[in-house]
């Protein structure tokens, strides 16, 4: 049986995911509280800020790094939703467009 976390909107919608998948892979475009362009971590369309449970994330790349220093350098904890796997719980703001 697969191991699950909880992923949490600003707004209390939470959701119950996989840990270890991409939340891409796990999202769907009916019901996800993030929107997906590329998928590839160039777009910058899935950036979320990490409200709580950044220590539960994978570390960003270089290359995704980069892009957040452009897109939300005024963000306390950017990512890009496309590059994450979680290993626990964590609450999400989502500032993509
Ligand atoms: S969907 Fe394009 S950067 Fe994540």
């Amino acid at each position: 049986m697969p191991k699950t976390f909880q992923l949490e909107t600003k707004d209390n919608e939470t959701i119950e995911l996989e840990m270890g998948i991409n939340l891409s892979k796990q999202l769907d475009a009916t019901h996800s509280p993030i929107l997906f362009g590329c998928r590839t971590g160039i777009c910058g369309t899935c950036l979320v800020n990490i409200l709580r449970g950044h220590e539960h994330l994978t570390p960003a790349s270089d290359d995704e790094l980069e892009l957040l220093e452009i897109m939300a350098d005024d963000q306390s904890h950017p990512r890009l939703a496309c590059q994450l796997k979680c290993s626990g719980d964590i609450s999400i703001e989502y500032i993509g467009k």
